[in-house]
């Protein structure tokens, strides 16, 4: 049997993604095989593709953090698991594809009835937002936020989660993003036409609790003076690192893994050291899951069960068909996506929702 996956044949613009068809893959031993039926675009694939984000693998690599798919074929070994059940998994890279062949482990079952690309939302920018709120920052209702990004796809749900843990939420946004944030509880921060910090001191006095910052370098600092004392800056993404030209561009980059990390640490060290009591710490969702499996596990369960009950409700941008990841990698690297970006499955899921 044949199918289809995406390559990343160089570092660079979205030219580098090229579809191709091979033969199926095998389940190794423990391995099962997984027809997916969702997969997440997120700006960390933008960012493996252009060289610049830790975990880029050499090339060519298959891109995709996160899916969500049917379990299709049994390696040696396996069991306690039956094809046709609907699972989950974060494999950070090989997600774009048809099929895809992972370790029984990485395996997380997902409840009946949920949409797809629902579900796959929920993977990485859920769990990167619930474990920064609850686990880096500690959050308590009432206090008050702010969020970088906020009408992205981490950023809408970080203002999810936020409104479950009734915190009193800041957002910053184009002016594209304005009522996204504002209809999910926040209350939006132009980026491009004020300077947020001083939007937070007019607006809050003495400043917010935690700010969470996707943007980095310099940004960093920025964002550590909208604290109050004792507040911290969870630093989670390094975006300052793609250059705006380069996103649309045919250009060929490089494998630059560590680009920007030197100065990343040295704004985390300035925040232990320097008076004001207001830190910066860094979360990474990938450390959190390779050194704490059992976290990545409790907490996706916990978030695809407040899906369930609707507590939760994932924005979908766009769903696009697998063999159109270049397009969808496109209109991400323009800016001005609310939610997320989904590769599905079948055509018919396009407009109906149901991937
Ligand atoms: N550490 C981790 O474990 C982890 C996990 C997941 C994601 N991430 C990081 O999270 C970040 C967001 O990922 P995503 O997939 O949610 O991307 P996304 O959907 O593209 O969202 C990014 C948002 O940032 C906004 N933005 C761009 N520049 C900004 C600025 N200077 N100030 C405020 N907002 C700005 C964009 O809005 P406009 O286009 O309207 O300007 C966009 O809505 C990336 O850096 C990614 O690497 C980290």
């Amino acid at each position: 049997m044949r199918h289809t996956r995406i390559i990343v044949t160089h570092y660079g613009g979205p030219d580098a993604l090229r579809v191709v068809e091979e033969e199926c893959p095998e389940p190794k031993p423990g391995e099962v095989r997984v027809r997916v039926l969702a997969a997440g675009v997120a700006m960390p694939d933008i960012m493996a593709r252009e060289g610049v984000h830790p975990e880029t693998p050499p090339v060519p690599y298959t891109p995709g953090w996160d899916l969500v798919g049917e379990i299709d074929r049994l390696g040696d070994g396996v069991s306690g698991i039956e094809p046709g059940q609907i699972v989950a998994a974060m494999p950070i890279h090989g997600a774009y594809a048809e099929f895809v062949c992972l370790p029984q482990r990485e395996l997380v079952p997902v409840p009946s009835r949920l949409d797809a690309a629902e579900a796959v939302s929920v993977v990485l920018n859920y769990i990167t937002a619930y474990q920064m709120l609850h686990r880096s920052a500690k959050v308590k209702p009432g206090q008050r936020v702010l969020y970088h990004g906020a009408s992205g796809g981490v950023g809408t749900a970080l203002l999810q989660l936020g409104r479950l843990a009734e915190l009193e939420m800041y957002g910053t946004c184009s002016s594209r993003g304005a009522s996204a944030v504002s209809e999910l509880g926040g209350i939006p921060i132009d980026y491009r036409n004020q300077d947020y910090v001083k939007e937070i001191h007019r607006l809050t006095s003495e400043g917010v609790d935690a700010v969470f910052d996707p943007i980095g370098g310099a940004h960093l600092w920025h964002s550590r003076e909208a604290l109050r004392p004792g507040g911290r800056v969870v630093g989670y993404g390094n975006t300052t690192s793609l250059r705006e030209e380069g996103l649309g561009s045919d250009r060929t980059g490089r494998r630059n893994r560590f680009h920007g990390i030197p100065i990343y640490a040295l704004y985390i060290a300035g925040g232990w050291f320097l008076p004001g009591r207001k830190r910066i710490v860094p979360y990474s969702i990938q450390t959190l899951k390779r050194l704490r499996p059992e976290l990545f596990r409790r907490d996706l369960i916990a978030l695809f069960d407040l899906l369930q009950q609707q507590k939760i409700k994932p924005l979908i941008a766009q769903r696009f068909p697998l063999a159109e990841a270049r397009q969808a990698q496109e209109l991400l690297g323009k800016g001005g996506v609310i939610g997320k970006i989904v590769l599905v499955r079948n055509a018919s899921s396009l407009e109906s929702g149901a991937a």
